[in-house]
């Protein structure tokens, strides 16, 4: 009898694609009322994913996109394990707390014995507690003063969404510096500028969203010592160093930015980012426990022992936690130090290139911040494309190259940034300079009639 698959029943032996589950389209929005073949489901939706776009070539993200086969397998065994059973885990305890020793002796806190601090989901999560304990530091001070504390307010520099959110959240006034024509950053006659009694903290970035670029929180921290001596208040700083507080230590050892200053109280970084460990995991760190009020821990005892718990989330995966701690111990400083620069030099030597093809203005090469460059297209040219037909075109051949808008008050500048990381090599960058070439010989061929604006090419991409 010929083989009808539509009406006999899947067999063992079926080939997948010849089985029923594959021959019909599978429910989308409505779970569906029975079981299927494991093996055929985890095909056709391992299937859908090919879709999406290949992560090796997302050049917008500061995320990691390549892990050692060590890792892989640590996180496959560590699967299981959820971070905040202290009690029935202790190990993956004691490792995250190694992690958090580790990092505030790469950050230099004084005694870093001393040092409090905890993984969290990413440098968002870490954002929003970092931020919190300023908060809450300012309204302690302000009540044991007498003042009214009703009207906090936070100053930054450009910054990341996460920042946006932590005010809104809760109820904080964001004084964001805004850029200028030629300054991306925040300096320190601007941070102070907005400062006054209300001010919980000054939040510097090291390694700017937007531009990859250090903002330098020596010089902020000098100019709040100035003001301190002019007003009698002391401002404290947070840290966020997303991407940078996993740079910094290993490329500019000597640039002071961390704690050796003491007016840095916390710091935030993302263990996904350059941190090298796989999606999931960032960490906050306080100077000393003391600044982390006691407030904003919260002790349970239902899973057993008496834990301490300071995250937003609850249940978490150990297996981020775990990858960090092999990657610190797989490559010491040394192999940070190396994967790092390799990426330092493949963001110099793009940015290089990208400077000779003639049409491009170099905003940052990636020298002396995060391993990132970007351009913005060359005044005085008449340009057969925006930057945001360019990024469409080179998604013909799969690289993501993002195009964006940056913030006040320079909405109408449009630039376009690629960041390196770990596994991308000398041949990837040539054979995307090469889609660079064959791109803009494209557009010289087929100038774009109606470019897309500067408005439809979407917003900022932040991760
Ligand atoms: C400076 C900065 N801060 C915070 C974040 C948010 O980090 P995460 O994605 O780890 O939550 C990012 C992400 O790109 C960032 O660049």
């Amino acid at each position: 009898m010929l083989h009808k698959k539509n009406t006999v029943g899947d067999r063992i032996d079926d080939d997948i694609f010849a089985s029923a589950d594959a021959s019909t389209q599978l429910p989308k929005y409505k779970m569906p009322d029975g079981q299927h073949d494991a093996r055929v489901v985890h095909r056709l939706v391992a299937d859908e994913l090919l879709l999406d776009g290949n992560s090796r070539q997302n050049l917008a993200t500061f995320c990691q996109t390549w892990l050692e086969p060590e890792v892989v397998n640590l996180m496959t065994q560590t699967v299981d394990k959820n971070l905040v059973d202290k009690d029935e885990y202790p190990q993956t305890a004691e490792i995250e707390k190694r992690c958090v020793h580790i990092l505030a002796d790469l950050w230099n806190a004084p005694g870093a014995s001393n040092a409090t601090g905890t993984s969290t989901t990413g440098s968002s999560e870490a954002a929003m507690l970092g931020g919190m304990a300023l908060l809450w530091r300012w309204r302690e001070r302000r009540e044991a003063a007498g003042k009214p504390a009703e009207k906090p307010n936070l100053v930054t520099g450009p910054v990341q969404v996460c920042w946006h959110k932590f005010c809104r959240y809760w109820g904080v006034e964001l004084r964001e510096i805004p850029m200028e024509n030629g300054r991306y950053i925040m300096n320190g006659e601007e941070a102070v500028k907005r400062c006054d009694e209300n001010t919980i903290g000054v939040v510097p970035t090291l390694g700017v969203t937007f531009t990859g670029q250090f903002e330098p929180v020596k010089e902020v921290s000098d100019a709040l010592d100035v003001f301190e001596a002019k007003t009698g208040l002391g401002i404290p700083i947070h840290v966020d160093g997303a991407s940078g507080g996993f740079l910094a230590p290993f490329l500019q050892p000597d640039l002071l930015w961390d704690f050796r200053l003491p007016r840095v109280k916390s710091i935030n970084a993302s263990g996904h980012k350059f941190g090298l460990a796989p999606l999931g995991v960032g960490w906050i760190l306080w100077r000393d426990a003391e600044d982390l009020p006691e407030d904003l821990v919260f002790r349970v005892n239902y899973l057993g022992g008496d834990m301490a718990d300071f995250a937003l989330n609850f249940s978490r995966p150990g297996s981020q936690v775990i990858a960090q701690y092999y990657n610190f111990l797989r490559l010491g400083r040394e192999g940070y130090h190396n994967i790092h620069s390799a990426c330092r030099d493949e963001a110099i030597y793009l940015a290089q290139e990208i400077e000779k093809l003639g049409l491009f203005e170099i905003i940052y090469d990636g020298s002396d911040g995060i391993p990132a460059l970007c351009w913005k297209l060359k005044d005085g040219i008449e340009h057969p494309f925006s930057l945001f037909d360019f990024a469409d075109r080179l998604r013909v051949r799969g690289w993501q190259v993002p195009a964006y808008a940056l913030p006040a008050n320079l909405q109408d500048r449009v630039i376009q940034r690629i960041l390196v990381r770990h596994g991308f090599s000398r041949d990837m960058a040539d054979l995307l300079l090469d889609d660079f070439r064959r791109t803009i010989a494209h557009f010289k061929a087929h100038p774009v009639q109606t470019s897309m604006t500067e408005k439809e090419g979407g917003g900022f991409k932040h991760g």
